[in-house]
């Protein structure tokens, strides 16, 4: 297990192939995180869904396989949720391709207590397909304020809501988001929905949404959108247009919240990774990551309420200063910069910056992410900007994490992360920090 780029706090299988974050649920102290998986093979091939456990998300504990292809198909992404008599089932997509085509239905699995042993519904699938190529991705919460049970489902370049009250008829309520948010070739993946408080105490709707390609940064990219869910359809509470990330980087991907009673604030995970280049990242033993996890709270700002996301204490105290001795570790970065003044970071020893932040006027900052090119990997190299606000009260504040090549920066108070891969030649180089008045080449 001590592969160059296996990360130390980021959840990683042993062996083989993972993408999506899925059933993420809390439960009798634990923390499930479910995941696309192919354990015979590095590459994205019949998906299973893998299985890991923790108490602190910190340390993961590998299980089983939980879920294997059976005649309906194989596993794609889902959820879980517990009952009111706590009763624990699983949510997947069941996926063949025959002719060349996908068809996709949903399917119900009961599980025990312990998530060890899973029964499939005899009445799989529980949706049929309706006449859609891309159908897939069930995320099924509780709506109190109807009593029934909601599922939120990719339909093409939109998400359908279905609701039920026994986990089987489902009946279809809407489809939102056709002509809102951002959309390219490909369908809209990974739906959450997810009820929340503002700062006043007033109730929101959160849709998470994610796009393969077309997103903020090249390719992959998680949305998210503010609005109201009355049980029957989603209404968006910005302009059609308005587009809004839970990550400006290349690297974070299919995000999900763990289905929790206990009311604690929605902690997301998201596959750190990118379709364009997944494929091809060099691991050897495995493929593919988790994010950190992410506490997401409301903030009102003057464009309305958006989401600001904290790694949880828990791990934020697991990664200690930098060392410069693992690769793995935490560094807060306080920067006063002057109106045109700009501060390069550069990580793993390195001396080209990776991150370049830049006083663009009293009020405004950007964040350059900049990544040079990996042999072997198509598309991976960027040089984009990411705007934020410059702070009123202070200098510049942000907050990096990495662990083994994978950096997550984030900024504004949780409003802005970036969280960007990389394959460098020393992992556990030092990471340093350039205040300079204009800089060269970048
Ligand atoms: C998103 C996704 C899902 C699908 C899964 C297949 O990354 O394409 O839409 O269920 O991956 O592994």
């Amino acid at each position: 297990m001590s592969e160059k780029f296996r990360p130390q706090f980021h959840f990683a299988p042993r062996a083989g192939w993972l993408n999506d974050p899925n059933g993420m649920i809390r439960i009798d102290g634990a923390y499930h995180l479910f995941f696309q998986h192919d354990p015979d093979s590095t590459l994205h091939g019949p998906m299973h869904w893998g299985h890991a456990r923790s108490t602190d998300l910190v340390t993961w504990e590998e299980l089983p396989v939980a879920l294997h292809p059976t005649e309906l198909g194989t596993c794609f992404s889902g959820s879980a949720i517990e009952t009111a008599n706590g009763e624990l089932k699983l949510f997947y997509t069941a996926h063949q391709r025959p002719d060349d085509r996908d068809f996709q239905t949903q399917c119900l699995v009961h599980a025990d207590r312990a998530l060890t042993a899973f029964t499939p519904e005899p009445a799989n699938p529980v949706i049929d397909n309706p006449g859609l190529e891309c159908f897939r991705d069930p995320k099924v919460i509780w709506h109190a304020a109807t009593a029934r049970w909601i599922m939120a489902v990719t339909q093409g370049q939109s998400i359908g809501f279905y609701s039920s009250t026994d986990l089987i008829d489902w009946t279809f309520e809407s489809a939102f988001g056709e002509t809102d948010g951002r959309h390219s070739d490909g369908p809209w993946e990974c739906p959450d929905l997810v009820a929340m408080r503002a700062p006043d105490g007033s109730e929101h709707w959160i849709l998470l949404v994610g796009i393969g390609s077309g997103a903020y940064g090249p390719g992959s990219g998680n949305q998210y959108f503010v609005g109201q869910f009355d049980g029957h359809r989603f209404v968006n509470a910005n302009a059609p247009e308005t587009e809004l990330w839970l990550d400006y980087g290349r690297d974070f991907y299919a995000a999900q919240t763990f289905f929790d009673r206990t009311g604690a604030a929605p902690v997301n995970i998201a596959w750190a990774s990118n379709w364009t280049y997944a494929r091809t990242t060099p691991t050897q033993a495995f493929r593919g990551v988790m994010s950190l996890p992410r506490e997401m709270h409301l903030v009102e700002t003057q464009q309305g309420l958006r989401l600001a996301q904290q790694i949880p204490a828990g791990v934020k105290q697991a990664f200690v200063a930098h060392t410069g001795a693992t690769g793995t570790y935490r560094q807060d970065i306080a920067i006063d910069l002057a109106v045109g003044q700009q501060a390069a970071i550069a990580l793993f020893g390195e001396r080209s910056p990776h991150f370049v932040a830049h006083r663009t006027s009293g009020t405004t900052a950007t964040i350059r992410t900049i990544r040079a090119d990996v042999a072997g990997m198509p598309d991976f190299a960027h040089n984009y900007i990411v705007d934020l606000a410059y702070p009123t009260d202070g200098p510049l504040a942000l907050e990096l994490y990495v662990d083994r090549g994978l950096a997550e920066l984030g900024t504004s108070d949780g409003q802005v992360w970036i969280t960007n891969l990389f394959f460098p030649e020393h992992p556990a180089g030092v990471v340093t920090v350039t205040t300079l008045k204009a800089l060269e080449n970048v």
